[in-house]
């Protein structure tokens, strides 16, 4: 094992290195924190940018183990959002200037579906003349659907491959059609190709997952070239099939300090993405998306969801914001990003820097 401060001088990102990392202990963890500060305020500047996320359906046709709004969870009231509804939450994000939205959902593939988003497309470009930046993530379709909703004003995707290891994918998904390995990987590559800021991430510390797999997970990502990254610790649900190995995962602790290392080592390999604070990491600890901040991280997502909705929405137990009205997520969000000694970048739309950057290098 090399000394982790050996490592981040020499810059060299092996497997074997990131391993290496994802091991430090606490007092070593400190080095990897320090650098990847450094990198951020290098690259990224003092600023996290927001988007304001809509969860438009909890209907979906995948049975993913480890997901609350499985198709196979009977417990849970599906809803999707009505024009209306989605319309206030538009004019909620653009009023406060967010300067960006995501639209979040189950995956569907249905016609009626995509059309209906391409409808809101056009609305969030209405309503705020063009000003909002816009993400979606709503799963694994079709090229074409992913050029008719990047025509319609989308330019930024999210698809988490969950995990980069095909072995452990099945272990996190039923094996067929639907749940295809390759499909999805195919899926990110298609984003890009329709010229989408292209995000995807994984869940950290998720059953029958092993350091070796999370370096793999990072080497993943870099040899995508990815643009963004949202991920983010493993929280057990109940009414799902993987509950049963609660036992058997990393500890919440593990679980912590493995998702902050994972944000850092990636700002330190990939130094001018866009990288999530996610939900999952306050649900795990409270202060938990402060510190993905600290340890690299430059998005955050208030929940823009009516709040009568969000139950429903429940991918794991005890999210955080539930029984919150927008507005005080916004107030929330705001203390929280000074706290952790950064500003909120309004009416910005905050694309990644690497975009730009992959464009102007593949053109020389
Ligand atoms: N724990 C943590 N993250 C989860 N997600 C779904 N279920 C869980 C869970 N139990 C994440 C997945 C998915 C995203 C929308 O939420 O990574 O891509």
């Amino acid at each position: 094992m090399i000394a982790v401060e050996n490592i981040l001088r020499e810059r060299i990102f092996n497997k074997e290195r990131i391993v290496d990392l994802l091991n430090a202990d606490a007092n070593e963890s400190k080095f990897i924190f320090e650098e990847a500060a450094r990198i951020k305020k290098k690259y990224i500047g003092n600023k996290v940018h927001l988007r304001g996320l809509i969860e438009l359906t909890n209907k979906c046709s995948k049975n993913c183990f480890y997901c609350g709004i499985a198709s196979s969870n009977k417990k849970i009231n599906r809803y999707c959002l009505s024009m209306d509804e989605i319309e206030r939450a538009i004019k909620f994000t653009d009023d406060n200037n967010y300067g960006s939205i995501v639209i979040q959902s189950g995956e569907l593939q249905s016609e009626e579906f995509v059309s209906y988003v391409e409808k809101i497309l056009h609305k969030i470009v209405e309503i705020s003349w063009g000003r909002l930046g816009v993400t979606l993530s709503c799963g694994e379709q079709s090229e074409d659907t992913y050029r008719r909703w990047r025509e319609a004003g989308a330019h930024r995707y999210l698809l988490r491959i969950e995990s980069s290891d095909e072995n452990h994918y099945y272990k996190l998904h039923p094996k067929n059609a639907k749940h295809n390995f390759q499909t999805r990987i195919n899926a990110i590559k298609s984003l890009k190709e329709t010229g989408y800021q292209t995000g995807t991430g994984v869940m950290i510390g998720s059953p029958f997952q092993t350091i070796e797999n999370l370096a793999d997970d990072l080497l993943f990502m870099r040899d995508l070239d990815i643009d963004m990254c949202g991920m983010g610790p493993y929280i057990e649900h109940e009414d799902t099939p993987l509950f049963q190995y609660k036992n058997i995962c990393f500890s919440k602790e593990d679980r912590l300090q493995l998702s902050l290392k994972m944000i850092a080592i990636l700002r330190i390999m990939m130094k001018d993405i866009n990288i999530a604070s996610t939900t999952a990491m306050q649900t795990l600890v409270n202060g938990g998306r402060e510190m993905a901040l600290k340890a690299g991280a430059n998005i955050l997502m208030p929940n823009t969801t009516p709040s009568n909705y969000r139950e429903n929405y429940s991918l794991y137990k005890n999210k955080p914001g539930m029984d919150e009205e927008a507005e005080d997520s916004k107030q929330s969000i705001e203390t929280l990003i000074e706290r952790a000694g950064y500003e909120v970048a309004y009416s910005e739309k905050g694309n990644a820097k690497h975009y730009y950057n992959r464009l102007v290098s593949s053109a020389v």
